[in-house]
């Protein structure tokens, strides 16, 4: 039975009723819960934001304190975890790992019950508490050294930057870090999303939930895109080749990483306030020599594809933040994960609540009754 056109991509298509996040693609609204993100952003912190994600609503004091009691006792590695890293090779990508790592937590804690609120609570504290304590233990050991413990003391995000730099951050990073996750924390049906709604349709483990959307963010379509941005500002190089870059990426129709949106047809508000972040790391810790070349691509590109709607996302000028927090650029889309395992487990949950799998038609282009053609006669 085919209901509807086929669209590539899934253009426009909904996937499900959900009361998580919402966007305004034409105006350049994003809302988490009800709530602009511009509010988030200055006002509450990632932890306080992940529970409204996934809670449904904000935390009251003593709920806030518990969350963050739990998710600080849970973010140390099972040793077997940090031995079955040790054997990952140091070149390979951190977001291969981290998708490793995060299906091997479904070893542990194998015991399935869905329907089991208890079940529920710990599989999200677990996954929001030791996601960061993987990348940032990936990121010592292929540098030969060993991981170092979190440290109870500090809180989500400080204590990220200091398991992955060995040294406590100043409080302007560890907040700039914290706005960071809040920022990218959720995002209705993008792609990474959808992969984690589809594994939870099975009834699956949460776990296995976040290996697959972990494995989806990682492609340059999308989360990757963070990463692959810094590669492009490296390759420009300077001021004056922005315009012909650009202009030989649309003869060539080659796509210009950090830009273009399905659905916002605008400026990202989530880059608009990303790009503010860097101008305050700039005021205390010095320029990046890659910013001006960003702010002219982002001149350039208006110029030449305003009319078509592509404008920077949210993956334009977070690498520009992370680079001045000095996390390496291959740690980009795992800082992403950390964040987007909120909404992934938000979604997860509402999945849940009304499950039925996913399972959409197909408009078959193929042959019918084909004959078998013998191997020696092919
Ligand atoms: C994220 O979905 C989400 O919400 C994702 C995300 C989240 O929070 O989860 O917001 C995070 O993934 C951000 C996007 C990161 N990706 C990139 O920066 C990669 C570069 N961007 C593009 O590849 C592209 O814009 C996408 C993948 C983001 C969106 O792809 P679409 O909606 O399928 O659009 P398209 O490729 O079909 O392009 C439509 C038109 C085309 O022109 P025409 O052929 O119609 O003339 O817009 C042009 C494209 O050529 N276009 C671009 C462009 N993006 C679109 N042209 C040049 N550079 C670009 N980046």
């Amino acid at each position: 039975m085919t209901v509807c056109e086929y669209r590539a991509g899934l253009e426009g298509i909904p996937a499900t009723q959900s009361s998580i996040s919402f966007v305004d693609g034409q105006r350049g609204i994003l809302e988490y819960r009800g709530i602009p993100i511009e509010k988030l952003a200055e006002y509450s912190n990632f932890i306080e934001t992940a529970y409204l994600l996934i809670w449904g609503e904000l935390p009251k004091k003593d709920e806030l304190e518990l969350f963050e009691h739990e998710i600080t006792h849970h973010r140390r590695l099972k040793y077997r975890i940090r031995d079955m890293m040790k054997c990952f090779p140091e070149g390979g990508h951190p977001m291969d790992a981290l998708q490793a790592c995060a299906a091997a937590l479904g070893l542990f804690y194998s015991r399935r019950a869905l329907d089991d609120p208890t079940y529920i609570r710990a599989a999200v504290v677990r996954l929001l508490a030791k996601i960061p304590t993987m990348v940032a233990a990936f990121q010592l050991m292929r540098k030969g050294n060993d991981p170092v413990q979190p440290r109870d003391d500090l809180g989500y995000s400080a204590n990220f930057l200091y398991m992955l730099t060995e040294e406590e951050p100043d409080p302007l990073a560890a907040h700039i870090f914290d706005v960071c996750l809040t920022l990218h924390a959720e995002h209705t049906i993008n792609a990474s999303t959808f992969s984690a709604m589809v594994t939870a349709s099975t009834l699956t483990d949460p776990y296995a939930v976040v290996a697959s959307a972990v494995g989806t963010l990682a492609g340059p379509l999308h989360g990757g895109a963070n990463e692959e941005v810094i590669f492009m500002l490296e390759e420009i190089g300077s001021v004056e080749n922005v315009r012909p870059y650009i202009e030989h990426c649309i003869e060539k129709k080659q796509k210009i990483m950090g830009f273009g949106h399905r659905v916002y047809k605008v400026k990202d508000p989530r880059a608009t306030i990303l790009q503010d972040l860097a101008q305050q790391l700039f005021v205390k810790y010095g320029e990046d020599k890659f910013y001006e070349i960003a702010v002219e691509m982002e001149q350039v590109v208006h110029e030449l594809l305003g009319h078509k709607g592509i404008y920077p996302n949210v993956d334009f000028y977070s690498g520009l933040v992370y680079r001045k927090l000095g996390i390496p650029t291959d740690l980009f889309t795992p800082v992403f994960a950390i964040s987007r395992t909120a909404g992934w487990l938000a979604h997860w949950k509402e999945q849940l609540n009304e499950n039925r799998i996913f399972r959409p038609t197909q408009i078959y282009t193929g042959t019918h009754a084909a004959a078998y053609i013998p191997i020696q006669d092919r």
